[in-house]
């Protein structure tokens, strides 16, 4: 049997009026490194801070290893790590000192971790934390995170401050978390940022989940791209995104229609023809631009 370590059960979040999130449900198992994934304002961090006992949820239930979350918080912290998507830090502390600071305060050991960490990432942790640029600031937070020892690693965007070098020390980190055994949630809202290193993922949109799964099989969900030169047309005009330029058509299909279409292609005389699967960001809008709900301000 698969071990959870996190599980998010119905939960319900009321800013007043509004309603943040909607019934979301999720689980991570032991292992799992899991993408949360959505755009802006759909509710990533807001959950994650009800998972961490910072917000308390207008209903619902989180169970971090095993135990209700939100009692007994201080326990439940001691196995976390969290590096949030807005870093804030004691603007007089260096670095280093803030370093120290964040692991003393979990109960964490200061390891030669940190000094590894410090020297990957490229931080002079002499600085004070007053003269760091976003993405130092953001360094400072995940050396913290990723030099505790702990069951369950959360974090929040954590490479929107990065540059593409220390973003793949990142992604390294964290799969040597995973293959360590460790549970990581990851926040992004782009799919191609966290793709290396997810398992599965689930797309949160105006505070409900809309899909939850593996890649491969949202994949394998996600409608294919025909493209075809024929000589009729007519049949095609009714598929989605259908365009013509000339001879040339192309069209979008569910893998269930793919049999018929090759058939009607063949009928009409199709003298070229190409079906590709849709790249990672073709797959992410799908979900994006799902149809506009009544709920639409
Ligand atoms: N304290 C609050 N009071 C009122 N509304 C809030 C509060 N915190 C968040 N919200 C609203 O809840 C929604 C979800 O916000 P949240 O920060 O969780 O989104 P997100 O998915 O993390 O977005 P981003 O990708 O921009 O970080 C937004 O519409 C936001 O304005
Ligand atoms: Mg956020």
């Amino acid at each position: 049997m698969m071990t959870k370590i996190l599980e998010v059960n119905d939960l319900n979040k009321k800013f007043g009026r509004f309603q943040a999130l909607t019934n979301v449900s999720f689980s991570l198992n032991e292992g799992e490194v899991f993408g949360f994934l959505g755009p802006n304002g759909a509710g990533k961090s807001t959950a994650i801070r009800i998972i961490l006992g910072l917000l308390r949820p207008s209903s619902g239930e989180i169970t971090i290893l095993g135990k209700d979350a939100t009692k007994k918080i201080v326990k439940t912290h001691q196995n976390l790590a969290y590096v949030p998507g807005d870093v804030y830090l004691w603007p007089n502390l260096t670095g280093g000192e803030i370093i120290e600071l964040l692991l003393k305060m979990g109960g964490h050991p200061r390891t030669k971790r940190v000094d590894e960490l410090i020297q990957l990432f490229e931080l002079d942790p002499r600085k004070k934390a007053r003269t760091y640029s976003k993405g130092n600031r953001q360094k400072v937070a995940l050396i913290a995170a990723l030099s505790m020892d702990v069951a369950l690693y959360i974090f929040d965007e954590p490479t929107s401050g990065l540059d593409p070098l220390q973003e793949r020390h990142f992604q390294n980190e964290v799969l040597k978390l995973k293959a360590a055994g460790k549970t990581v949630l990851l926040s992004s809202h782009i799919l191609s940022e966290v793709e290396k290193m997810v398992d599965r993922v689930a797309i949160i949109r105006k505070g409900q989940i809309v899909e939850t799964g593996s890649l491969a099989d949202m994949r394998k969900h996600a409608a294919l791209y025909v493209h075809a030169k024929v000589q009729d047309s007519t049949v095609f005009e009714k598929f989605d995104q259908f365009k013509q330029d000339g001879d040339e058509i192309s069209f979008t299909v569910t893998r269930e229609q793919l049999p018929v279409v090759t058939g009607q292609l063949t009928l009409q005389g199709v003298s070229d023809l190409m079906v590709t699967p849709p790249t990672l960001e073709d797959l992410f809008m799908q979900y994006y631009d799902a149809k506009e709900g009544a709920d639409e301000e």
